[in-house]
């Protein structure tokens, strides 16, 4: 399996995304505003992964710390976390896996500062060690929905590459194809980073997943034509009501699944539910630089001097989206009702 993050002795080692798949090298982060900048400049990307890696970040920042009581050592911790939480906005999991390592931090108050540190270290390892175990929970609940023969359309890379292991969509994809079912998948190259082209075409390669790639201007072709019988996608954040952030363009593929009666899935963990926000409407949208739009593999492709948008994310309204794959069971609408019930299990 893939390693997307590892703890290693004082370190956390990253796969660089940024550079897959015609390099495969690894960065190492020391301190948590290394973490803080692997996930801004998308070293490492994608909602769980963001998770896991921010709450092995705050590990290295609490290594860091020297102090002789809990209340000086805590103090610090949080300014350390103030940076790293600011990396992106969009992914709830970065706060969540920020906001679950302070918990631990503050119930183990009673402990010495030095196995205070080391139980946060394996608080970090646990959410690794978890979010693996939630994606297979996720690809067995969802491969249900996957009939054998299914062409299956994805968008971004929702796979093992955006989690600590397996994947989210793309662990639902991996369970079928384990469990005997016959798959093909479209991959929409999701411009302007390329994580379809440049990582799903190329984790599912890894794993002899027969996957055709598509530019983004095609999924309408393909589901006109009748080529299509699943759409499943992942989430960075889902609202309490059901609509869904994701990757930019996730929002025109499910206006087209509709319109064509095809089924879209999507794919989250619990962690990726925030019942704190009401609606789509609330969840911020992260504004990426247009150096990524007017340029393709950092190679400038517009006129100098010319200008472009960048949101990173739109939001899936609720009523486009057949149903929600978490690790805890199949959220079907009323999602208001449904998410709550899942997430309170
Ligand atoms: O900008 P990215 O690459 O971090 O965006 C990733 C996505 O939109 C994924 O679909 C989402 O995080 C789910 S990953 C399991």
């Amino acid at each position: 399996m893939i390693k997307t993050v590892e703890y290693l002795d004082g370190k956390v080692r990253l796969i660089d995304q940024t550079r897959l798949p015609l390099e495969k090298v690894y960065v190492d982060c020391k301190t948590i505003d290394e973490v803080a900048n692997a996930i801004k400049t998308m070293v490492v990307r994608g909602a769980p992964a963001i998770g896991v890696s921010a709450a092995m970040g705050v590990s290295l920042g609490a290594e860091s710390i020297e102090a002789d009581n809990f209340d000086t050592f805590y103090s610090q911790l949080e300014d350390q976390c103030l940076t790293l939480a600011k990396s992106r906005p969009t992914a709830v999991n970065l706060v969540w896996g920020i906001e679950r390592m302070k918990c631990v931090a503050r119930e183990s108050k009673h402990l010495s500062i030095c196995e205070l540190k080391n139980k946060l270290k394996q608080e970090s390892l646990d959410i690794c060690k978890e979010d693996i175990e939630s994606n297979m929970a996720m690809g067995n609940f969802g491969q249900t929905l996957i009939s054998d023969g299914s062409t299956v359309l994805t968008h971004c890379n929702a796979g093992a590459l955006a989690t600590a292991g397996f994947g989210t969509a793309l662990g639902v994809i991996r369970a079928a194809v384990n469990a005997g079912k016959r798959i093909q998948v479209l991959a929409d190259e999701t411009r302007p980073f390329l994580q379809g082209a440049r990582l799903t075409v190329w984790e599912l390669m890894e794993d002899k997943i027969p996957v055709k790639l598509i530019t983004d201007n095609m999924s309408g072709f393909f589901m006109k034509n009748k080529k299509v019988d699943a759409v499943v996608v992942g989430a960075d954040r889902i609202a309490a009501n059901g609509d869904v952030a994701n990757k930019i363009g996730t929002y025109m593929v499910a206006v087209l699944a509709q319109k064509h009666q095809i089924p879209f899935y999507v794919a989250a963990p619990i962690s990726t539910i925030d019942l704190s926000i009401s609606s789509g409407e609330k969840i911020p949208i992260e504004e990426r630089s247009e150096d990524e739009v007017t340029s393709l593999n950092n190679k400038r492709i517009t006129p100098e001097g010319a200008t472009a948008a960048h949101p990173a994310f739109d939001i899936t309204p609720n009523d486009l989206i057949t149903a929600i794959i978490t690790d805890r069971g199949i959220a079907k609408p009323q999602y208001t009702k449904s998410l709550k019930y899942l997430s309170k299990k």
